[in-house]
């Protein structure tokens, strides 16, 4: 019996899964120069959650979530994304009630039912930011920032950052109104889900990929347009904010974003270079999420980025690097074998990846396994060495070679500046 893999879920794989450490690595020390931590959050909550922050009407919720029951009979729910589970978590442990803001990053996989295709998987992975309990837009513009640092860290250019306002629940009445009075007359020609949107949460629409309802849309008004006057402060603070922390950013007043929680600001961080799913990250303001699951009135803002894409886009700009130890140790016969078991020990001891030989070939055969993983060095151990306390050294990348005695080679491995 053979098994593969379910459908839209991928395994990862040396040496891609050595790219993924190193972003991984380059968030977290990004992120702690902001003041972001770590929260760690399950991946299954109680499928309520999802409905609740994402929205009922939302493609997540209607199509996409993994649900099922527990043996306890509960609706359980694989998470979709990270933010409901950190605002959850944020009131759960009592969080507001430590200074403001409070600020997290988490990483880890989301789980979305959708049609698998280039960019788009059943089992992605995020590296999310969340700030609770700041108001101004300088928090907004910060966030944008940081992100825009991580990706031009990774040697990322030619991002698109992307930025609206959808305003807040009292300006966003009329903006719907006006949605549904250009809507109306030509609601027949749009797809059976957008009319259906029409009725449930027409904002949707302005989200639809379907080629038909992009080009029926033109001329819909703007929601910056509708800007109460506190909304519109907000987003002319965050525009100079970003144009003092030197982050390019062009208006997209269809950016509504497919989730409901979202306040005021939101952003995407698009790129040509990943065809349909262009979006590299994104995120937004969520001012009533945290109020809405029972806690104080919190101001909150966030992205996620999707591991996948971000990858795309990296090894579209660099070669992947194969990790390769620093030593391969060659060993003819079983007491070389075990002093070089001995050695390699030693030096794993002085931070260097040695790579023993496991016994059975020809020593030929030996240095081709140390040429394969691209060893810098290859010792090589046998009954003569042994019993004079010398090892013969060659470096593969130099083409050099020579013997010494066992206790120097630390000192013959160790790096030399500018080497
Ligand atoms: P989202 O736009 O649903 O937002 O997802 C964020 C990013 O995750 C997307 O821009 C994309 O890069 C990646 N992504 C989403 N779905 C998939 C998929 N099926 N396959 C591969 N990658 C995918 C959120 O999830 C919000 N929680 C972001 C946020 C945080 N807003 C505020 N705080």
């Amino acid at each position: 019996m053979k098994y593969s893999g379910l459908k839209g879920m991928q395994d990862l794989l040396p040496p891609e899964s050595d790219l993924w450490q190193r972003v991984e690595t380059a968030a977290q020390g990004v992120f702690r120069l902001y003041g972001y931590q770590e929260m760690r959050m399950p991946l299954l909550e109680s499928t309520d959650l999802f409905i609740r922050s994402i929205g009922e009407t939302t493609d997540i919720v209607e199509k996409e979530m993994y649900t099922f029951q527990d043996k306890a009979g509960r609706s359980v729910t694989l998470r979709p994304e990270g933010t409901a589970s950190a605002v959850r978590a944020f009131i759960e442990h009592g969080l507001h009630t430590l200074p403001s803001p409070q600020k997290f990053y988490y990483c880890g996989p989301m789980f979305r039912y959708e049609r698998p295709q280039k960019g788009r998987f059943r089992q992605f992975h995020q590296i999310g930011a969340e700030a609770f309990g700041a108001a101004q837009p300088s928090i907004d513009a910060e966030i944008i920032a940081m992100l825009r640092n991580l990706l031009q860290n990774l040697g990322l250019k030619e991002l698109n950052f992307e930025l609206n306002s959808i305003g807040c629940q009292d300006c966003r009445p009329d903006y719907r109104t006006a949605l549904l009075g250009f809507f109306k007359d030509r609601l027949g020609d749009f797809c059976p889900d957008c009319q259906r949107r029409y009725v449930t949460n027409p904002l949707r629409i302005l989200d639809c990929k379907v080629a038909r309802c992009v080009e029926l849309r033109a001329g819909a008004p703007f929601v910056t347009d509708f800007l109460c006057s506190h909304c519109r402060v907000h987003f002319e603070g965050l525009l100079t904010r970003l144009t003092a922390l030197k982050v390019r950013h062009t208006l997209n007043p269809n950016l509504v974003r497919g989730l409901d929680y979202y306040t005021r600001t939101t952003f995407e961080v698009t790129s040509e270079h990943l065809g349909a799913q262009k979006a590299v990250a994104a995120g937004g303001r969520y001012d009533r999420l945290v109020e809405e699951f029972g806690g104080p009135p919190t101001h909150a803002i966030g992205f996620a980025v999707g591991m996948e894409r971000l990858v795309t886009l990296l090894k579209g700009i660099s070669e992947m690097q194969h990790p390769a130890p620093r030593v391969f140790i060659a060993a003819l016969g079983d007491a070389a074998e075990i002093e070089g078991l001995r050695l390699a020990e030693e030096l794993r001891r002085e931070g260097y990846w040695a790579e023993p030989h496991y016994g059975g070939t020809s020593l030929k055969s030996q240095l081709r396994r140390a040429d394969r993983l691209g060893a810098d060095y290859a010792l090589i151990i046998g009954d003569d060495e042994l019993a004079s306390g010398m090892v013969k050294w060659k470096n593969l990348k130099e083409g050099t070679q020579g013997e010494i005695p066992l206790a120097e080679v630390p000192e013959l491995i160790r790096p030399r500046p500018g080497v």
